[in-house]
């Protein structure tokens, strides 16, 4: 079942906005076009990544889709040369076919993957190109110590049967997915040593992001408890150095897909 995006609080998620953009640039670095003329960033957020897709494409429309009402707010005051639309993944529909659809961050809010993925690039105009990241962080503590923490206070019963974003499919299975329809390929993965600073950086990250929908579950009287049960369980994963900052490993997928 696709995830509805609900309350994304774009304050939050900027905190860490310079180590977002990184791969955001990585990905847009990789773009095999030079001006195409409809752009789409789905799942644009804030905007601030649309931004970037209006400078590198200045004379293209840039269009910002996103599900949630209060991120288009944010981009629509900051971005004004953009269009924005308001849509979920799955209902989505481009009046004209895009040139490029590229999607940062957002596209692992969602599962069926494997519906999805190939209606984008068949969505596309001829010789059109799906660039799409994603993180890869299902196994690692900043995940697993949610499930873990939500399991174990006195909120079980309230956090049971919550995922955040789903697993997304191995690199393999969207190379089979989408390659049959693909004029070309690329699929690469990146850890990035994110450098966070601040006492409980990890858990302000996730704040922004995984966290949010066991948070939005919780009463306000719990949700401060429940952020320090977080907090002191990622501690020990995620020690701070002997500068003050915490590095946080983050794995992201990308892949690059250019329309048969
Ligand atoms: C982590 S933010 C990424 C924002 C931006 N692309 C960036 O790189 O900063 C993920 C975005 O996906 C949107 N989203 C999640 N699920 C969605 C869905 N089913 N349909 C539409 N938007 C969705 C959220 O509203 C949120 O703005």
């Amino acid at each position: 079942m696709a995830r509805t995006a609900a309350v994304w609080n774009p304050a939050q998620y900027l905190r860490f906005a310079g180590e977002r953009l990184r791969p955001a640039l990585d990905l847009l670095a990789q773009i095999p076009l030079d001006a195409p003329a409809h752009v789409v960033d789905l799942g644009c957020g804030p905007g601030n990544v649309t931004a970037m897709l209006k400078q590198r494409f200045p004379a293209a429309d840039v269009i910002g889709v996103d599900g949630s009402a209060e991120m288009l707010e944010k981009a629509r005051a900051t971005v004004p040369d953009c269009r924005f639309e308001q849509a979920d993944f799955f209902q989505w529909q481009p009046a004209a076919a895009p040139d490029l659809i590229y999607s940062n961050a957002a596209l692992h809010w969602v599962d069926r993957h494997e519906v999805l993925f190939p209606r984008l690039l068949s969505c596309l105009a001829p010789g059109g190109v799906l660039a799409i990241q994603m993180p890869t962080m299902h196994d690692t503590p900043l995940r697993r110590m949610q499930l873990k923490v939500a399991a174990s206070g006195p909120w079980a019963e309230q956090l049971s049967g919550i995922v955040s974003a789903p697993d997304i499919l191995a690199a393999t299975d969207y190379w089979d997915l989408l390659r049959p329809h693909a004029a070309s390929l690329e699929i690469w993965q990146t850890t990035y040593m994110h450098a966070l600073s601040g006492e409980n950086a990890v858990l302000e990250w996730a704040s922004g992001s995984s966290l949010r929908p066991f948070l939005d579950r919780l009463p306000d009287g719990q949700k401060e408890a429940f952020r320090q049960a977080y907090a002191e369980a990622v501690r020990p994963h995620y020690p701070r150095r002997p500068d003050g900052t915490t590095i946080l490993p983050f794995q992201r997928l990308f892949l690059v897909a250019e329309k048969a």
